[in-house]
């Protein structure tokens, strides 16, 4: 079993406290990220994972199996580093054979083995090329090549594309969901990166300052964000400050500024508790439309364009309403001509609006 089990993991360097409270259960053979600022105590999870580091409190598990204090060489993970630690004066066989040689595996099948995965990543024709003759791209691949050489059973990825330009960090995503697919491994992949998570991964947990602020799919994540911390750093999206007017049923009417916006089937269940300030009426640029004219539908309004900006794909236009300024993105072919200082029309669909908690300053 390569099922993996964080239950209320602390680590504090000193006064530090770099992840707290974390519960986590990753399914064996899940594709799983950990994503969030810098600093936000990725690295060290994972270290703890690997067991580079020991937890201050909680345990860790893999399936049943209580690993908390077991060190890294006897867990069946590989790991690829942030700066990937290789070795730079060795060749790449003589790096990817290291962690055979270390587990006594006999010379032919360690030849083979090592063969075999220099095959998978492609770097069949560099085996005795120094790694410090090699491009970033295919150090890259030495390390995950490394890290899978020893069949490990769970394989933890920090950052591996940081270092490389856009068309090889493509090409290389696209590889490693090949190997993980090809290999069944359990992987906890880390980034930084909104996309490159959204676009590989089962599930997403979202960090920020230690704290696990959301786990789920890539679509959960981005339709249905927990909190403005997690809703602002996926994506692009419009945040209202609001006051609940009225609830009936899952329909409910809140104000933001001076207008009056209705919101329908909403997953958060806040309470008539939540004070001013604590609530925001959140929509993402892409759910907003712009109308020609006047439309007899709640959350339409009327609004002046700001700004207009194009970015090839989508052209993002900024909209006043009352006040408020609404980012709104369309289709390049949609974008019927806009100019700053035209009036429009602008709906925010009901089934589109989400009240999401506001967190206190420090938290988000
Ligand atoms: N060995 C250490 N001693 C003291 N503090 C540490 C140590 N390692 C990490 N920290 C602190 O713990 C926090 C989390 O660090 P961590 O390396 O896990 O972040 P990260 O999410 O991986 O960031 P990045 O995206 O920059 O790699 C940071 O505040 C960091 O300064
Ligand atoms: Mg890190």
């Amino acid at each position: 079993m390569a099922s993996i089990k964080i239950e209320n993991v602390q680590k504090a360097f000193g006064k530090v406290v770099a992840v707290d409270h974390l519960n986590l259960e990753i399914k064996d053979g899940e594709f799983f990220t950990f994503l969030g600022p810098s600093g936000c105590g990725k690295t060290t999870t994972l270290r703890m994972i690997a067991g580079f580091y020991y937890p201050t409190k909680g345990v860790v598990r893999f399936g049943d199996k209580d690993m908390t204090r077991v060190p890294p060489e006897k867990r069946n993970t590989g790991m690829v580093f942030q700066n990937y630690a290789l070795f730079p004066h060795m060749t790449v066989f003589e790096n990817i054979a290291f962690g055979l040689k270390v587990r006594k595996i006999a010379s032919n099948e360690l030849k083979a083995r090592v063969q075999e995965v220099l095959r998978k990543v492609r770097l069949e024709k560099y085996a005795d090329r120094q790694v410090s003759q090699l491009s970033g791209g295919q150090q890259q691949r030495v390390a995950l090549a490394r890290a899978l050489v020893i069949e490990p059973e769970i394989l933890l990825l920090d950052e591996p594309l940081s270092n490389l330009d856009a068309k090889l960090r493509d090409e290389m995503r696209s590889e490693i969901l090949r190997l993980q697919k090809e290999y069944k491994i359990t992987t906890i992949y880390v980034t930084h990166d909104q996309a490159e998570a959204l676009s590989m991964s089962d599930r997403i947990a979202v960090f920020n300052f230690g704290v696990c602020h959301q786990v789920g799919t890539p679509s959960e994540i981005y339709n249905e964000p927990a909190n403005d911390f997690v809703a602002s750093f996926i994506g692009e999206i419009n945040l209202l400050p609001v006051i609940v007017d009225q609830v009936e049923g899952n329909r409910v009417t809140v104000s933001a500024g001076e207008n009056q916006y209705v919101v329908h089937n909403n997953p958060f269940n806040f309470n008539r508790e939540h004070q001013d300030g604590e609530l925001a009426l959140s929509i993402r640029p892409e759910s907003i439309r712009i109308l020609a004219e006047k439309a007899d539908r709640p959350n339409v309004f009327q609004g002046k364009v700001e700004d207009v900006q194009f970015f090839g794909t989508i052209i993002l236009v900024r909209v006043r309403v009352n006040g408020l300024l609404l980012d709104v993105n369309l289709l390049n072919h949609v974008s019927a001509n806009l100019k700053p200082g035209a009036d429009v029309w602008v709906e925010l669909p009901e089934d589109q609006i989400r009240l999401i908690p506001v967190l206190s300053g420090d938290a988000s």
